[in-house]
């Protein structure tokens, strides 16, 4: 059996228009892959295609091409049934803790849901559970009575992170977890994720547009433009040695570390791990924000970055680039690679 938990090959979705509306390919063959208790980053500015990958894996949108495969099981091809079952290891956390959980409903219903759809434990193995959960993402015992009005947007978030967990999931997809909190909030959730994974040893695909994020929790990550893979390996290495020119202009975008700032907003959870050197600021480097859709005209046949790209030349705006190997064990799409790029000044490559 495969080591890896997801895969994701040549994935290709495409929104049909209506007649009055073009379609629009939100994902173009793109690839990926998580293996166990690992967890994935994938960045690109909005309207890359991060959501509409994050919904073709949880089965709420249909691929127009490729496959995906979780636990060895391609989830593209199975049945309702199949995919029910699968859906328990295969959870989710949205951006919007507000509009994500049911205002009706208490915490304690709200945890219970995942396990409403499955029925294996008595009402006293929920309760107990549900105890476990709060535990787990450190809210009082009592919030189970509570309604979610009752708490601030980074208390609904732990909630919405309960829930995920409540059935034991292999895999739990957070897209944009903390890019609706408090800046002084983003820091606790990215450290109770860290914690979480350490204690339980779930593997994440965490979405962000932002590389801080991203390089705070992942050990590697898939750099996506215009529902194209762009560059993609493992995280330190790519931040440290880029190749693409759209992943050096996101990390030309990222705010820098300003320790006054992360004295002031971070406070780190008692009994979590110490900071890494990639601690994270919280800041919100909203990538390099373009107005271009995944539709868009040019650079339809080539490179998607071509219009963008301040090194481009004739061949990226007619010809595709194949995700090359670069460096230890990263990959990149671009055709100028490995011949030398002026990297020296990634401000010049930051300007769209
Ligand atoms: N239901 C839909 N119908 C048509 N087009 C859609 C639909 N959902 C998304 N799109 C388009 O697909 C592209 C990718 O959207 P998607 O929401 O996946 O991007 P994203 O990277 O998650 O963006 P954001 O960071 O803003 O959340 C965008 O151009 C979007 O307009
Ligand atoms: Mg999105």
């Amino acid at each position: 059996m495969s080591p890896e938990l997801l895969r994701v090959q040549d994935l290709t979705v495409e929104y049909r228009g209506d007649r009055r509306h073009s379609s629009v390919t939100a994902l173009d063959g793109v690839s990926l892959a998580i293996s166990p208790g690992q967890t994935l980053g994938m960045v690109g500015e909005s309207g890359s295609g991060k959501t509409t990958l994050a919904l073709a894996i949880l089965g709420l949108v249909r691929p127009t091409a490729g496959q995906i495969m979780f636990a060895g099981h391609d989830l593209t091809a199975a049945g309702r049934r199949a995919r029910r079952r699968l859906g328990r290891d295969l959870q989710v956390v949205f951006q919007d803790p507000y509009s994500s959980l049911n205002p009706a409903r208490t915490v304690s219903q709200i945890l219970s849901e995942p396990l409403d759809v499955h029925k294996t434990l008595s009402r006293q193995q929920v309760r107990q559970r549900i105890a476990e959960m709060l535990e787990q993402v450190r809210l009082p015992a009592d919030s189970a009575g509570q309604y979610p009005a009752e708490f601030s947007g980074g208390q609904r978030q732990r909630i919405a992170i309960a829930r995920a967990l409540m059935v034991s999931p292999r895999l739990v997809i957070c897209d944009e977890p903390v890019s609706a909190l408090d800046l002084s909030v983003q820091a606790q959730i990215l450290n109770l994720l860290a914690d979480i994974q350490r204690s339980l040893s779930v593997s994440f695909l965490l979405i962000s547009h932002d590389l801080a994020v991203i390089r705070y929790l992942s050990t590697q990550v898939v750099v996506l433009y215009r529902g194209q893979v762009m560059e993609s390996g493992p995280t330190e290495e790519i931040c440290a040695r880029p190749s693409h020119p759209y992943t050096r202009a996101l990390l030309a975008a990222m705010p820098s570390p300003d320790p006054d700032l992360a004295q002031r907003n971070i406070s780190r959870e008692p009994g979590s791990a110490p900071p890494s050197s990639n601690e994270y600021t919280p800041g919100r480097s909203r990538g390099a924000e373009t107005r271009h859709g995944p539709n868009q005209a040019d650079g339809a046949c080539g490179c998607p970055y071509s219009p963008r790209c301040p090194i481009s030349v004739e061949r990226c705006r007619t010809e595709r680039p194949a995700l090359r190997a670069v460096g230890t064990s990263a990959h990149a799409a671009c055709h100028l690679l490995p011949d030398p790029l002026p990297w020296s000044n990634p401000g010049r490559l930051a300007a769209p």
